[in-house]
């Protein structure tokens, strides 16, 4: 009797542990080996950015400015960007991609553009995925570095950096011209 009412009180002890893992089943742990994530690949990539402002198709637009303006630095403006990238400076180049996002004006002592970007390729076998770019760009200063944060598709799990310089930068249009140097870790 008492052996039973032992055995009783272990099957429900199992039934409830089982029911509480089942109860947390929204999350598994896998092995990367399995999902075809072996080795870590580290990948350069190099292109110009094109940031049209002054055309009659402009590929960046002010999109918001702030209430109140009095500031040197254009403090809280924010443009929307569909920003061709080519593998020469010359804008006619091949086409690798586009730079679709926001940049705005973060800082109140320098030009500092907060950068929010996807980075959306649309070479070869890159055609379809994008890296994540977030970063601070104060773009009078030399080289830029600001961080990849992440990606689609060839660049699941992508992390790294893209260093910018610019090429070309016209101060009565602001259209410009930025070299891109990117290195990312990705599968
Ligand atoms: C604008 O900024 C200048 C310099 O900081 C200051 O002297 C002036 O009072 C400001 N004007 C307004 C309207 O806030
Ligand atoms: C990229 O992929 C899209 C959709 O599959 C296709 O329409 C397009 O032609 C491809 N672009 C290049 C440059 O291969």
């Amino acid at each position: 009797m008492a052996k039973n009412l032992h055995f009783l009180t272990s099957a429900m002890l199992i039934l409830l542990i089982l029911s509480t893992a089942k109860s947390e089943s929204f999350s598994r742990k896998l092995s990367p080996e399995a999902q075809g994530l072996k080795k870590e690949k580290l990948t350069h990539l190099h292109f110009y950015f094109h940031d049209i402002i002054t055309s009659k198709n402009p590929t960046a637009v002010p999109i918001t400015k702030p209430g109140i303006t009095n500031s040197s630095t254009d403090f809280g403006t924010v443009f929307m960007a569909d920003d061709p990238l080519t593998v020469e400076p010359d804008i006619n180049s091949k086409l690798v991609g586009r730079a679709q996002g926001i940049y705005a004006s973060a800082s109140q002592t320098e030009i500092g553009f907060l950068m929010v970007f996807n980075l959306v390729f649309s070479e070869g076998k890159y055609n379809g995925s994008t890296l994540s770019l977030l970063g601070h760009n104060a773009i009078f200063s030399g080289v830029r570095e600001m961080p990849i944060v992440g990606g689609s598709k060839i660049f699941r799990f992508a992390r790294g950096y893209a260093l910018a310089k610019t090429h070309t930068i016209d101060l009565k249009t602001n259209n410009a011209i930025v070299e891109y140097n990117v290195y990312v870790l990705h599968y």
